[in-house]
């Protein structure tokens, strides 16, 4: 165990063996900024002031070599290796309403949602406290460092973390996920993560743009939203991409809510070249500019939520800015 101190002042948490800086600093309840918890993003930069660290990955993107040089590291990568001092700002918007922890879990149950995304069931003695649209880090045997997975369902006392994953050809985690994982396996689940969740208190109408990927989060914020008092009646939007007909699903998942049709509205997107035989008749296109067409006039004054692949995720980014979509009301993780 590590006791970092944060600018020299008498602000010190402690860092398990094993942890990173950031993660713990959010277990005790700070409000450490970050975003991806994979490398990717650079929103966890600190200064190093004192002390060693071992970094989990030695190439992250969200770190340049100038970065580097200053003396900067990024806090989901740097595990201590003696106390240390550290220097950077604490924003309260990162405090978790619910703090991460690290537990065992159980495979309890499987299910295949098309020919490529599956539905992973995990239980943890634990309850499952967790916003919707916020991530977990899956740690699997033999594969170093966590990955990131957002789930699926609600908040329970139940223990279950639902998890939709898709399987990357040749990807080292979901291979083992899809192959390797049994019925009763258990692994380590560190959660809950992210700062993409759904925003209960907005007035606003709901959009969720999904691709591939990234359905399991939106899925998560639609069942909530679905029930939530303080959204009843709110327009829910939800459009999921896909390459070719065979990979458009979610349908099913949300003609079971309350207002289904009526207020819950589903517009699936297929964004590969038309197969004779596919037997398509809906949406062609990318989602970004099914929803322009859609939704346009209407995005200014919605919630929006999108997660996915990159390419997606910056062409609704630059919809948005075009549209002149206010950024507090657009909510996203980086993951890449
Ligand atoms: Fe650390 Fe994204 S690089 S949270």
């Amino acid at each position: 165990m590590a006791v970092i101190t944060l600018n020299g002042r008498d602000l010190h948490w402690e860092c398990d063996e094993g942890d990173t800086i950031m993660r713990s600093a959010l277990r005790a309840g700070l409000g450490f900024p970050y975003e991806c918890n994979v490398g990717s993003c650079g929103n966890c930069r600190f200064d190093l002031l004192e002390g060693e660290i071992e970094e989990l990955r030695t190439d992250p993107p969200g770190l340049s070599e100038r970065d580097r040089a200053r003396g900067r590291r990024l806090g989901c990568q740097a595990s201590p290796l003696s106390d240390c001092a550290v220097k950077l700002r604490l924003m309260p918007q990162y405090e978790s309403l619910f703090r991460p922890q690290r537990q065992a879990a159980t495979l309890v149950a499987t299910s295949d949602i098309t020919h490529d995304i599956r539905e992973f069931r995990f239980r943890s003695e634990a309850t499952s406290r967790f916003l919707s649209g916020q991530y977990a880090l899956l740690h699997l045997p033999g594969i170093p460092g966590g990955r990131a997975y957002s789930m699926a369902n609600i908040s329970n006392d139940d223990g279950e973390w639902h998890f939709q994953i898709r399987r990357v050809p040749g990807g080292e985690a979901t291979g083992y996920l899809f192959s390797q994982l049994r019925l009763g396996d258990r692994i380590e689940l560190d959660g809950p993560y992210g700062m993409a969740y759904l925003r209960e208190n907005s007035p606003r109408d709901i959009v969720c743009i999904a691709g591939g990927s990234g359905l399991s989060p939106m899925v998560s914020i639609t069942r909530a939203a679905a029930v939530a008092p303080s959204l009843a009646g709110r327009r829910i939007d939800f459009v999921f991409g896909g390459r070719t007909a065979q990979d458009i699903c979610g349908k099913e998942m949300l003609q079971m809510l309350p207002g289904f049709g009526t207020n819950i509205h589903y517009h699936p997107v297929v964004s590969g070249m038309p197969e004779a035989d596919d037997g398509w008749d809906g949406y062609r296109g990318y989602v970004h500019e099914v929803a322009h067409s859609l939704f346009a006039a209407r995005l200014p004054s919605c919630e929006i939520y999108f997660a996915g692949p990159p390419a997606m995720g910056q062409a609704i980014q630059k919809m948005l800015v075009d549209l002149g979509v206010d950024s507090t009301q657009v909510h996203f993780d980086q993951f890449y």
